[in-house]
């Protein structure tokens, strides 16, 4: 059967790991991955995680199946970290939550209910975005809209803004709530409430990526723009990930929240969300489900839990200006302080294909082609090397 068949290419991004693994040199740097790193270059279990694992464990009493939705305690919990607690969508019922295994998960099930129901949609992606929503979406036609401007190091907001409002009614935009991937670049508030009136007026579909909740001002400020977009009582999709910002990156934890313009439309989405989930994988796992609903309904777990949340987005931030410092005290050419400016754990850095190739091949730094890193890879202990490489690499 695969004889005469060519390989797939590697991932562009999980193909990163899987080399930087098999890289046996000890100066290696991992700047690939979006998976937060701490200073001694390790991934930690949050201490919030461990302390909600030990109440789990105790408590404990069977493996049974979850409903396909997923962990009963998680939704409600879950919908208050997304849209905030007091809001009116919540309060209306419009807001329905399936607990999905990762934020892919939440993506690629709501990719397949869109389709039963939008057959004829075109779904618009920034330029750039993920590399993954191309596939996630494969089944649509897609279009771009503007985003990144590379010559302005920024985002190109009026033509974002003019193309969005060209987009048919029906047709579905993917927006990314904070911490673009890979850019960095968010939308300022006043610019989400322009976008907000954009796809009021012209009624087209926002589905909300919402990865990085709390890595880019913090858990309350990061979601503006979905708290916005659910005002307006349309439809919308939000898929939220628990990677992150809980760390559960191999729990496979996230959700997608379907909001609707009434409890009623919201009850008839769930239950056609129930038949997708049904023959896509039956039910979602359960243990990062749980891990997230113990430490969201224990006063105590969640303080700490919001500890440590600020504190990798602290961490990021330093990097930032480690970085930034770095390439100035080494006389590297151009103004990187726009690194500042980015949110999350990317920066689309401006760095060259070239550059990048040649910074894996002769120095065993890994980076996104684009020119995308990771800052929480970066150490107090590798930043003097990565800047190193980096002059060295501009200078050739
Ligand atoms: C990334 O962009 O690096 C992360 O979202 C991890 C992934 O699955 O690609």
């Amino acid at each position: 059967m695969w004889h005469n068949v060519q390989a797939a290419p590697a991932d562009v991004i999980l193909g990163l790991t899987e080399a930087f693994r098999a890289d046996a040199n000890p100066h290696k740097v991992n700047l690939g991955v979006g998976v937060y790193k701490d200073e001694v270059g390790l991934t930690p279990i949050l201490q919030a995680v461990k302390e909600a694992e030990k109440i789990l464990v105790a408590a404990e009493v069977s493996k049974n199946y979850l409903p396909i939705p997923g962990e009963v305690s998680f939704a409600v919990p879950v919908r208050e970290l997304i849209f905030g607690a007091g809001h009116p969508a919540l309060h209306e019922k419009r807001v329905v939550t399936a607990h999905t295994p990762g934020g892919t998960g939440a993506l690629r099930v709501g990719a397949e209910l869109l389709r039963k129901f939008l057959p004829k949609a075109t779904v618009w992606i920034s330029n750039p975005t993920w590399s993954n929503h191309k596939g996630i979406f494969a089944a649509f036609p897609q279009k771009e809209y503007p985003y990144y401007d590379p010559a302005h190091m920024g985002i190109d907001f009026p033509a974002m803004l003019e193309t969005l409002n060209q987009v048919p009614a029906g047709d579905i935009v993917l927006l990314h709530a904070c911490c673009h991937n890979p850019s960095g670049f968010d939308l300022q508030p006043q610019q989400w409430d322009e976008l907000v009136a954009v796809a009021a007026a012209r009624k087209w579909l926002p589905f909300v990526d919402f990865a990085y909740q709390g890595f880019a001002q913090g858990l309350a400020d990061d979601r503006y723009a979905v708290a916005k977009l659910a005002e307006t009582g349309l439809d919308m999709l939000v898929a939220s990930s628990y990677s992150k910002n809980f760390g559960l990156y191999n729990e496979r934890c996230g959700a997608l929240s379907l909001v609707a313009p009434s409890e009623h439309e919201a009850t008839v989405a769930m239950s056609h969300l129930k038949t997708v989930i049904r023959v896509l994988y039956s039910n979602p796992p359960a243990h990062g489900g749980l891990i997230v609903a113990t430490i969201l309904a224990n006063q105590g777990l969640r303080a700490l839990w919001e500890e440590e949340v600020a504190g990798m987005r602290r961490r990021i931030v330093e990097m930032r200006h480690l970085l930034v410092e770095g390439l100035k005290e080494r006389g590297v050419s151009g103004d990187f302080s726009f690194i500042t400016r980015q949110n999350g754990m990317f920066s689309y850095t401006g760095l060259s294909d070239r550059v990048v190739d040649w910074l894996r091949g002769e120095k065993h730094i890994y980076m996104v082609a684009g020119g995308r890193i990771n800052l929480a890879g970066l150490t107090t202990k590798n930043i003097a090397y990565v800047c190193d490489s980096i002059r060295q690499a501009l200078a050739g």
